[in-house]
């Protein structure tokens, strides 16, 4: 057995040295970056407005902003854009400056990067790998202790790729709000969920003002270069201190332009709705007949497993992908993951068939 060495998911060009393979050659079955790659569309648009660059963005992404009310069902004056959702997770908890924060895990590990930024105190409730990570919503509102001031919820969960359905968050957004406490979601793979209506909950902030659900085009529109996140909160007062200690024209002119492009794509959004559930359907079946591993509900773009077989390691399996050029996600560095797990995406009917097979001869 090789010697393990520590690398994060993205981590593709170390990878690529370590094993000595181009990395162009690799499959990323960790970046759960949609697998159909950037638009045709949006390339062509791209391609013949690149005098875009010679100009400032609007300054208020007016035209922009009403695009995503229209593709979220919001109103225009409650979205903030900014450089990727990573700007404005950050933005929000420098923010709200939580003296206590609650985060729902096992999860991203930037929020606990950023709250640690900001000196509060950070505990986690976690998802429970005996109930195939499903929410008990009223377990996790009881466990909300005294003196919270901020929740942080990953909706569908990385890396977990379990859901709470709309009903179940407004009553932890309601009972928030009672408190007093303000709830942020990460809804960045939300488009890839069976039925999106009922798992968003952005329409919950019409209703609530202690939300904000943040958004991105980095997965779902294969264009994590852009950079291109926005967020939507009906808290003009908390919004307009986000605006106020964000540096103008964050989200450049191609963003916002390709940005507005994106959102009304919607050969391309179907085309992925379709792949997506097709193929994740299939890997979860096959998956589930090994006894290798255990396999969890997915209603993001990737799928948990669980090593069952004894002795073996996430790291033995994430070698033996690597192997045939496709790189996965070791789980070990997630918080409280407790045993061994891997995180794959789903990619192309091919590249899937490939990993398939990998994992069926673990
Ligand atoms: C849950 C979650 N939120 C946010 C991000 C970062 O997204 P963006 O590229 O929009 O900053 C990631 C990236 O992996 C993620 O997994």
């Amino acid at each position: 057995m090789s010697k393990k060495i520590e690398f994060h998911g993205s981590d593709l060009e170390k990878i690529a040295e370590y094993y000595q393979i181009q990395k162009e050659e690799i499959t990323q079955f960790g970046a759960n970056v949609n697998p159909l790659g950037l638009s045709e569309h949006i390339k062509q648009e791209l391609a013949a407005h690149l005098d875009i660059i010679s100009r400032y963005p609007d300054r208020n992404y007016t035209s922009l902003k009403n695009a995503i009310s229209r593709y979220c069902g919001c109103r225009p004056e409650n979205v903030v854009v900014g450089n990727g959702s990573t700007e404005l997770i950050s933005l929000l908890i420098s923010q709200r400056s939580a003296k206590k924060a609650l985060v729902l895990g096992p999860t991203y590990s930037e929020y606990e990067r950023e709250l640690s930024l900001t000196g509060g105190q950070l505990s986690y409730y976690n998802l429970k790998e005996s109930d195939n990570f499903i929410l008990d919503s009223k377990d996790f509102i009881n466990s909300i202790a005294e003196g919270t001031d901020l929740v942080i919820i990953c909706n569908p969960n990385n890396p977990t790729s379990s859901a709470i359905n709309q009903s179940d968050m407004q009553k932890i957004v309601d009972y928030c709000h009672a408190k007093d406490i303000f709830v942020m979601i990460d809804e960045t793979y939300v488009e890839f969920v069976p039925d999106m209506a009922t798992i968003t909950a952005v329409p919950l902030t019409e209703h609530y003002d202690n939300l904000m659900v943040i958004r991105g085009v980095s997965k779902f529109f294969a264009a994590p270069g852009l950079r291109f996140g926005y967020a939507a909160t009906s808290n003009r007062r908390f919004l307009s201190m986000l605006l106020t200690h964000q540096n103008p024209w964050s989200l450049n002119s191609i963003g916002a332009f390709a940005g507005e492009l994106m959102l009304q794509d919607t050969e391309y959004i179907e085309k992925t709705r379709r792949l997506i559930a097709e193929q994740r359907q299939k890997m979860y079946q096959e998956l589930a007949k090994l006894d290798t591993f255990q396999v969890y509900p997915a209603y993001a773009n990737f799928i948990l497993l669980r090593i069952l077989k004894k002795g073996i390691t996430s790291f033995q399996v994430f070698e033996a992908a690597i192997r045939e050029k496709m790189m996965i996600r070791d789980c070990s560095s997630f918080q409280s993951l407790n045993g061994e797990f891997v995180r794959f995406c789903i990619m192309l009917p091919k590249d899937n068939q490939r990993l398939l097979s990998v994992l069926q001869n673990i």
